[in-house]
């Protein structure tokens, strides 16, 4: 992980715990890597900005000159806040945009997510270009919950609806000029690769079609022992294909990919607190409690998601790395069985204790690959705790708050007292 105990230490006397640092030296290293994507006619990294929305994120990528992916009207919101020029956001939204005229008016790029998104978008942009996002048939995700493609997934427009889609454009005079696939987070690669061969095979029956968008989900290992998607080789299958389709048909396609995770999870870190120790005997487990749990990261409580815990002694200095080595699980502050840190690998329900230092109250534990996801989808408010602050880690030993702790006046400002 990127923190030293030192660093650990420095960040909760500036900024308390629970905390959220983000890395610039790895975020940098990320989009360096990214935009290295091998591509046979040119490739664009679009950073899905739902993995983390962070302003300092946001403006970083921006000055690496990404391109973004917005989720929501919201989302699109704050890119244009941070200073992205309009035609470098993307909106792809699971639901209908509210201000779909204005947005595109003003330069925003759109991918139709269904043909309802196709129909209204023909019916305001006649005769105008669109992107269209396609359930390939097939998806592939960590856990069933992540994968975006197939029958159980309701994202994009089914790919035997093709026809229907092509009728829907001619009747509006809108051009398909972009084609656009994400079959889920944490892919395998050969799956990722498999569906780059189908989206190939569908812009073929899309003469119009000269980008194609093969979304993210490159897989993340956040554990030591996880393997990661290796960019260079992935791209180097997909460039040969992209080969392939200009022998075939003539056309020469440029390229886009859309890594959310990819680009941050292992850019961020939570700095905590042990605040208690308890067991359950014997045959039980011993609990370290912490200030942070599902409130600033759920993917454990939701998927069974798997990040690094690290022990740090709470003066700073490598002493924890002295203690015995105990099994441990780790958990949240929230009155909740479920708030678990270290739930069984894909089981949510089930408890899987890490080997770690004796944790004791007062230490500091650092929970890694919380760059993505961990923010942006935190169960914040619940129990009444408020939004943790985020951190900029700008080089060693030098941190810039990026967000300021949530007060509870802020959480409550807008409820209206009763009449
Ligand atoms: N593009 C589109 C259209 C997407 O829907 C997503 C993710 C991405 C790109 C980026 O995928 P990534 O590279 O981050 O895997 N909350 C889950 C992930 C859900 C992502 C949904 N869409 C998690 O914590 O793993």
């Amino acid at each position: 992980m990127f923190l030293s105990p030192a660093e650990a230490a420095e960040v909760r006397k500036r900024f308390g715990t629970p905390c959220y640092v983000y890395d610039r030296p790895s975020l940098e290293a990320a989009a360096g890597r990214a935009t290295a994507f091998p591509h046979a006619f040119g490739v664009t990294v679009r950073y899905a900005m739902k993995a983390n929305s962070c302003r300092a994120v946001l403006t970083l990528f921006r000055d690496l000159h990404l391109r973004v992916d917005a989720s929501s009207d919201f989302e699109v919101e704050r890119a244009l806040r941070a200073g992205f020029q309009p035609e470098r956001i993307a909106l792809t939204s699971q639901a209908p945009s509210r201000r779909l005229r204005g947005f595109v008016e003003g330069g925003i790029r759109f991918t139709a997510c269904s043909l309802l998104q196709l129909e209204r978008f023909g019916e305001a942009f006649p005769g105008r270009d669109v992107t269209i996002r396609v359930n390939p048939g097939l998806g592939s995700g960590a856990v069933n919950r992540v994968n975006t493609g197939g029958p159980a997934s309701s994202f994009g427009i089914w790919y035997e609806q093709l026809d229907e889609a092509m009728a829907l454009a001619e009747r509006h005079g809108v051009v398909i000029a972009g084609l656009h696939t994400h079959i889920g987070s944490g892919s395998d690669p050969t799956v990722w690769t498999r569906v780059a061969r189908m989206a190939l095979e569908i812009a073929e029956r899309l003469p119009d079609v000269i980008v194609v968008s093969l979304g993210g989900g490159f897989k993340v290992a956040r554990l030591p022992e996880e393997e990661g998607t290796d960019l260079a080789a992935v791209g180097s299958v997909v460039r040969e294909e992209f080969l392939a389709f200009r022998e075939r048909t003539g056309r020469m396609l440029d390229l886009e990919i859309e890594p959310g995770a990819y680009l941050v999870a292992n850019a961020g870190a939570i700095v905590a607190t042990c605040v208690d120790v308890v067991s359950t005997g014997r045959e039980g487990y011993t609990f370290a409690k912490l200030d942070a749990g599902m409130t600033e990261l759920l993917r454990p409580s939701l998927y069974g998601a798997q990040h690094p815990i690290d022990v740090v002694a709470g003066d700073g200095t490598p002493g924890a790395s002295q203690r015995d080595r105990v099994p441990v699980v780790f958990v949240g502050p929230c009155c909740e069985t479920g708030d678990v840190l270290t739930p069984a690998p894909g089981d949510p329900e089930g408890l899987s204790p890490r080997l770690v230092p004796r944790p004791e109250v007062g230490d500091l534990i650092v929970i890694g690959g919380a760059g993505a996801y961990a923010a942006a989808m935190a169960a914040t408010g619940y129990n009444s705790y408020p939004a943790a602050a985020e951190v900029m880690r700008v080089a060693a030993g030098e941190f810039t708050l990026a967000r300021r702790r949530q007060t509870l006046e802020q959480a409550l400002s807008n409820e209206v007292e009763a009449e």
